[in-house]
């Protein structure tokens, strides 16, 4: 979005814009009802990140899916290559996506470890951590989509 103010290059200034973020964030989760499986926070970011790809539905039918030379496929089945429970630590690193491109080039799929906290002033541990804690949030909510009755319950 062009209409997005860009952050200063003052640290502290970045500092109180991650803040809002974040506390705008958590408003919007507190308002969410929560979904079937996964977790409110999960959904949304997967609504807000992955489902123009994946679709909502993580099938693979979202809107931008048909522009990409890679189909995006459907995370629902995950299962049936990597097994269940999903391979936690397999998952993260695809999502994040920096080692994968280093070892394997350029992808269709966003690098996400680079994408998320984008333009932040990094490298404290803490913005690696919180990285780390949204990617996780992702891949629990790639193991609620497997559909599997203990999958379910498992929360
Ligand atoms: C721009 C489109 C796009 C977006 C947005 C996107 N993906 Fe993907 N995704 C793909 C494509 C294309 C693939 C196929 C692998 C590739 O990139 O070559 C893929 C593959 C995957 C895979 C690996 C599936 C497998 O078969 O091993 C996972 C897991 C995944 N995406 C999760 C996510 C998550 C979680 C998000 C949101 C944080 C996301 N994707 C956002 C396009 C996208």
């Amino acid at each position: 979005m062009s209409g997005r103010r860009r952050v200063g290059p003052s640290v502290s200034r970045r500092r109180v814009a991650l803040a809002s973020v974040a506390v705008a964030f958590a408003a919007g989760l507190a308002a969410a009802q929560p979904p079937a499986g996964g977790s409110v926070a999960g959904r949304d970011l997967f609504a807000s990140y992955c489902a123009s790809c994946h679709g909502l539905d993580g099938r693979g039918g979202g809107p931008q899916a048909a522009g990409l030379m890679v189909p995006p496929p459907d995370l629902t089945r995950l299962h049936e290559r990597y097994g269940n429970p999903l391979p936690r630590d397999q998952m993260a690193a695809f999502v994040d996506g920096r080692e994968d491109v280093e070892a394997h080039g350029p992808r269709e799929m966003p690098v996400w470890g680079e994408r998320f906290f984008e333009g932040d002033p990094g490298p404290p541990r803490g913005v690696e951590a919180s990285r780390r804690r949204t990617i996780d949030v992702l891949v629990d909510y790639l193991q609620s989509l497997q559909g599997f009755e203990e999958t379910r319950l498992r929360r």
